[in-house]
């Protein structure tokens, strides 16, 4: 599903964000990636919808290796992919229903398919009756639900957030939580880069722990594991 061989990634500026990187990831399993500031995990995270290429190593998802995926074929991958970050990236002049739509419509499907398929979603993470709101008119938890939905759209296999309740009170983040669950229950990989120790030790999952771009630790109902 996901599996990554000895990545390392160097930056331009000489940074080495990856340093030696091996994992396999199930389908259907759920990952929490954690980390001290600058670990490197939102580099890892970016490898897997090649935001960022590796300076070498294999990373392969469902049998693809993105080393070699050319650039034109990057569109097709980020279709299968759901990515949902800190910040929502919602669409300021679109409703609700557009930014979700608009996931669907880049694809070509038919008026009545993208419907179905935009209120079915809509209704999952709680707002279909926000379906022709704006983005500034809702909170910000609202707006996390709602990037949530844009990104399950198109029944990607594999959804990876990055720090998705970074900005969001604890309220907001339990939502936010339940929402993940309920995708991973229906088979979805997760994968999502926190420093929420709280939701870690609360909603076990496997927790792969990455410091100065070593995966350090890799536990199946694993912990936080880092002081405050
Ligand atoms: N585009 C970039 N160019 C140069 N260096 C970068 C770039 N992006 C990240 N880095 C560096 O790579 C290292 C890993 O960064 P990364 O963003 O992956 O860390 P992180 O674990 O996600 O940190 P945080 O918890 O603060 O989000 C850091 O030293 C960072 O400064
Ligand atoms: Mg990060």
């Amino acid at each position: 599903m996901i599996e990554m061989k000895d990545v390392y990634k160097t930056y331009p500026n000489g940074v080495i964000a990856l340093n030696g990187i091996n994992v396999r990831i199930k389908q259907g399993e759920f990952v929490y990636v954690v980390g001290p500031s600058g670990a490197g995990k939102s580099t890892f995270i970016k490898m897997m919808y090649r935001e960022e290429k590796p300076t070498s190593g294999s990373i392969m998802i469902n049998g693809v290796n993105l080393a070699h995926l050319k650039d034109n074929k990057v569109p097709i991958l980020r279709r299968n992919i759901g990515v949902i970050f800190q910040d929502f990236k919602l669409l300021p002049k679109l409703t609700v229903y557009e930014n979700v739509a608009f996931a669907l419509e880049v694809i070509e499907e038919s008026p009545r398919l993208i419907k179905k398929k935009v209120m079915e979603v809509l209704d999952l993470v709680g707002l279909k009756h926000k379906a022709r709101f704006y983005p500034d008119e809702l909170s910000g938890g609202e707006q996390q639900r709602v990037s949530i939905a844009r990104s399950i759209v198109n029944s990607p296999k594999i959804v990876i957030a990055d720090e998705p309740t970074g900005n969001l009170d604890p309220d907001n983040s339990w939502g936010i939580m339940e929402i993940f669950e309920t995708i991973n229950d229906r088979g979805t990989t997760i994968v999502m880069a926190t420093h929420n120790r709280e939701i870690v030790n609360t909603i076990k999952k496997r927790v792969i722990a990455i410091e100065s771009g070593k995966i350090v630790r890799d536990e199946a109902r694993g912990e936080y594991g880092y002081e405050v």
